[in-house]
């Protein structure tokens, strides 16, 4: 029987309950594609479902994998969409972190060849998310302000790369050792952990930021809400850790929303913009990319075996940027 190795999730909990597994190779079904990975972003996501900590939990046994870039190797019945031999991705939510994934046909959308597809990686996910909470929620503009509540991680890098691009005065919140991360994308950095992140960002910006986008909890909603001006609006986007944290969330956008002060809280998840939306980013951000028009911090590469390692690195905090893996 021939077979393909697939990272897995066996139980839930900590770097033991993550295995590497072999599973049978199927052909693909009508609709859908098979597709062989090359590369996988490594997202905090990957490691909260194994841990436990959101609201919504998938159980164990599962593939863990938020996204990918891969090569179409087989295509089931009634399949025009895509072709073998075509570089494709997807946003999975799980199952990427695998050598082999099958998809149905309208999820997939294409990457240029040319693309590096470790430095693209990071685009599938932690751009995406960027890209659509500025331009299609946020609907920012050039000269604008925004202050980025965990800047140095991967979606946050995000955040910086295209808040420059799009013109933005960017602020970053971030531990003193990845100040440079957030002054290379032209940003201000900002220490959240010791002082006062409000009275940092209004020594900038005394009026207040236009916008703040938090990849943090709830916890962070007051000075989110501190540093905007009259008007602006905070987009949180992290996930929350539980059904207390996702209470707290629904409350304060609740509060917020019907205070006559103008300032807006607005919640984003990939679900809410649909895949039509992720397609015509993605055509974009792959774009700029091949323009190098935009900078993609990969943290570094690790095989598809030794994802535990990258999954252990993630769970250190001591990473910048994105870690993608690769599969041989
Ligand atoms: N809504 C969506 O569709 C969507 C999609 C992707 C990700 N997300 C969410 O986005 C968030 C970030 O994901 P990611 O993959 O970019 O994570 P990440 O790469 O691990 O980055 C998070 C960064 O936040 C900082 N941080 C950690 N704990 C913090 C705290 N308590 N307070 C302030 N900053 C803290 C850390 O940087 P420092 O060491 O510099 O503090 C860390 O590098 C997660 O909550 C994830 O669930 C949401």
């Amino acid at each position: 029987m021939t077979t393909y190795t697939s990272v897995t999730v066996t139980h839930r909990g900590g770097l033991d309950a993550v295995a590497v597994l072999d599973r049978p190779l199927r052909d693909p079904e009508p609709g859908e594609a098979r597709i062989r990975v090359i590369t996988a972003p490594v997202c905090q996501d990957d490691v909260a479902i194994r841990i436990g900590n959101r609201p919504f939990l998938r159980k164990p046994p599962f593939v863990p994998g938020y996204a990918f870039i891969g090569v179409v190797d087989a295509v089931g019945e009634g399949v025009t969409d895509v072709s073998v031999g075509d570089r494709v991705t997807a946003l999975t939510q799980f199952d990427s972190h695998a050598e082999v994934i099958y998809r149905p046909q309208g999820e997939l959308a294409p990457v240029p060849d040319e693309l590096d597809p470790v430095r693209a990686a990071p685009l599938v996910l932690n751009y995406l998310v960027a890209q659509q909470v500025l331009h299609r929620v946020a609907h920012v503009e050039r000269g604008q302000s925004v202050l980025v509540i965990g800047a140095s991680g991967g979606v946050g890098t995000a955040f910086l790369d295209l808040a420059r691009l799009a013109g933005l005065r960017a602020y970053g919140t971030a531990s003193p050792r990845k100040h440079p991360v957030v002054a290379g994308y032209g940003a201000t950095p900002i220490d959240y952990r010791s002082g006062d992140l409000v009275a940092a960002v209004r020594r900038h910006e005394p009026d207040g930021v236009d916008l703040v986008v938090n990849g943090m909890g709830p916890e962070y909603l007051s000075d989110g809400l501190a540093a905007l001006r009259r008007g602006g609006r905070l987009v949180a986007y992290g996930a929350p850790q539980g059904l207390g944290a996702l209470a707290v969330l629904i409350g304060r956008l609740v509060a917020t929303n019907v205070t006559p002060n103008g300032k807006r809280i607005i919640g984003y998840g990939t679900h809410r913009e649909g895949v039509t939306s992720f397609k015509e980013d993605w055509a974009t951000l792959f774009e700029l990319l091949g323009r190098r028009q935009i900078e993609p911090l990969v943290a570094g590469t690790y095989p598809l075996r030794r994802a535990r390692d990258a999954y252990a690195r993630l769970e250190s905090g001591s990473v910048a940027g994105t870690l993608v893996l690769t599969v041989p």
